[in-house]
């Protein structure tokens, strides 16, 4: 039967910060866009996004694009792009101000002016402290804030939803062209291609692959899933963030914000231990240098609780007026997932895992780069990326907290404008090569007719335990050789999964069938990518080989689905106006 066909200037994968900051520069301008979500674009993951966007607007006193700049590339452990770091840093006062104007409910100054809030490696004087408030803040609900003001202002620019889709796999010519996506909506279990002249994938993280993760249940890297089946590789998927706040056993977030109003972590003896691992920034240090406190602190059986496997973070001495008033949604969550009222009581928290630093690879105006002859990064034509499924790369190998809703509204915007050059120059759709929907037709076929096979669930289970055990916030040579061996038997296990309802309206079992080949392909693009690089760096951390080595590692991986094969790429260490910031030894 044919598959319907549905055309738009541009298609956008994704409804969260970055993909609905994208469309409403393109609807804004006058093109038909598309944005597909497999949830109402309000309750994309960027709802949950608490503590603050991160932007050198100099409300609260002195503060600069260059310094952001600076903490921004030393928290990357300098394996982010110095191009595309300038660029997120000065764009950032920008596209906060803009969003202000669009209408962000913003917390204010008594002067009227954006309140903002310290946040974790954000410092004065290119590092040299005291911490800046830097991060903008809408209460502990920024996300949740911002969603919405982008929302509203989409159906004012008359944006086209399509609400509980779930795009499935990349189109592409036989010159490699990109030309839109195949999509099945829930609701009916039909698929449709959309055709488009130009297509941004903003699908958030894949945070999902782990089984402890701040992530929502969506965050299952399709976006990384269908650009690696489409043959683009994926770079640096080793860096994966642990955030240090994560509601022990329950994984839901505790914003960094708690620390930034002077909240602090304790271990079971009431000791404050971030002072003994970062004696300037203490517990406002960036986040995996945070994280591995943490766990030394609980395998060194200073951990809290019966097992001694939480620490506690303690912020009832803010006092009941602030928490209201700057920490309302945290004190719902600890009674709600913790059980602990914190004006009363510290609430129970561990490492868990929260963002992606690799992703897609893309340059700062969100074109998708991947190497073609002798070119290490030529563009995709008509493929474009932004947000955390992206990889600028601005973060490196450690984002800071509140850059990642900077790089939604910097580079939603910045790749919405590249869209738009693009859309102006080459009218007209190329037409769809003839085979546009067997891939996706094969997929479909193949998990409606698999006899005896896999179950969704425990092959899932399974992926998670390993990404767990042999891809933490330590990793270990040895448990990642066999977790790269394991990951691979899962992977094959992915392929012969079975699914008991064959029904086709609102077939979830369907969907979390397809979510799970997504997932795979990030999670063996993780391991095989951790397994590779024998230095410690940001979030990747090595028993075996403790120091950075610039010598051997400056470098970005990139992971291809074919053959499981890797290739690695320079890092931009040349920033596009001011002089590089050469790497040193990171402390804070
Ligand atoms: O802690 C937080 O509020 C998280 C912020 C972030 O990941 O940027």
């Amino acid at each position: 039967m044919a598959i319907p066909v549905r055309k738009f200037d541009a298609v956008i994968v994704g409804a969260g910060g970055a993909g609905m900051r994208a469309s409403l520069q393109l609807a804004e301008a006058g093109f038909k866009v598309a944005v597909l979500s497999k949830v109402f674009p309000t309750r994309s993951h960027t709802v949950a996004a608490q503590g603050g966007i991160g932007a050198a607007l100099g409300n609260m006193g002195e503060d600069s694009w260059m310094w952001h700049m600076y903490d921004t590339i030393k928290g990357s452990d300098w394996l982010g792009d110095q191009d595309a770091i300038e660029f997120l840093c000065r764009e950032a006062p920008k596209v906060v101000i803009e969003l202000e104007h669009f209408g962000m409910p913003f917390d204010r100054n008594a002067d009227g002016t954006v309140y903002q809030r310290p946040f974790g490696g954000h410092m004065q004087n290119f590092g040299a402290g005291p911490a800046v408030q830097r991060s903008c803040c809408a209460a502990d609900r920024t996300g949740h804030a911002m969603l919405h003001t982008l929302y509203q202002r989409n159906v004012r620019a008359n944006t086209h939803f399509f609400v509980e889709w779930m795009a499935l796999d990349l189109v592409r010519d036989a010159s490699g062209q990109v030309l839109g996506v195949t999509a099945m909506e829930m609701e009916t279990g039909e698929v449709s291609i959309l055709h488009a002249r130009a297509v941004l994938f903003a699908t958030g993280g894949a945070g999902r692959i782990y089984s402890a993760s701040t992530n929502a249940f969506i965050n299952t890297g399709d976006g990384l899933g269908m650009a690696a089946r489409a043959g683009i590789p994926l770079e640096d998927m080793e860096f994966w963030q642990f955030h240090p706040t994560g509601v022990a056993g329950a994984g839901v977030l505790i914003t960094e914000g708690v620390r930034g109003e002077g909240g602090y972590l304790l271990n079971k003896n009431g000791e404050r231990f971030m002072e003994r691992y970062a004696p300037n920034a203490k517990d406002l240090a960036s986040r995996d240098v945070v994280s591995r406190a943490m766990a030394t602190e609980i395998k060194e059986g200073r951990g809290c609780g019966p097992e001694g496997d939480y620490l506690l973070l303690k912020l009832d001495h803010l006092g009941v007026d602030l928490i209201e008033d700057k920490l309302p949604g945290i004190r719902e969550i600890a009674k709600k997932f913790a059980n602990v009222d914190p004006v009363k009581d510290p609430i129970p928290v561990v490492p868990t895992c929260h963002y992606q630093m690799g992703g897609i690879p893309t340059n700062y105006r969100g074109e998708v780069v991947a190497p073609s002859q002798g070119n290490p990064e030529a563009a995709v034509t008509g493929f474009y990326a932004a947000g955390e499924c992206a990889c600028a790369s601005v973060h490196g190998a450690n984002r800071l907290g509140t850059n990642s809703l900077t790089d939604l509204l910097v580079f939603g915007k910045a790749s919405g404008d590249t869209m738009i050059r693009f859309l102006k120059e080459n009218p007209g759709h190329k037409d769809l090569p003839k085979d546009a929907a067997d891939k996706t037709s094969a997929r479909l076929s193949r998990l409606d007719g698999q006899q005896g096979g896999e179950s969704v669930h425990e092959v899932g289970a399974e992926m998670r335990r390993i990404m767990q055990a042999h891809c933490g916030v330590f990793r270990f040579p040895d448990m990642l050789i066999e977790g790269v061996k394991k990951i691979k038997e899962t992977a094959q296990r992915a392929q012969r999964t079975q699914i008991g309802d064959k029904s086709k309206v609102f077939n979830t079992a369907r969907v979390e069938a397809l979510e799970l080949e997504n997932l795979i392909e990030v999670a063996v693009a993780t391991l095989v990518s951790a397994e590779a690089r024998t230095e410690s760096r940001g979030a990747h951390d090595r028993a075996d080989h403790h120091q950075r080595d610039d010598v051997n590692w400056l470098k970005h991986t990139l992971w291809y689905k074919e053959g499981s094969r890797l290739d690695y790429k320079p890092v931009h260490m040349k920033p596009l106006t001011v002089q590089s910031v050469e790497p040193k030894v990171r402390t804070y």
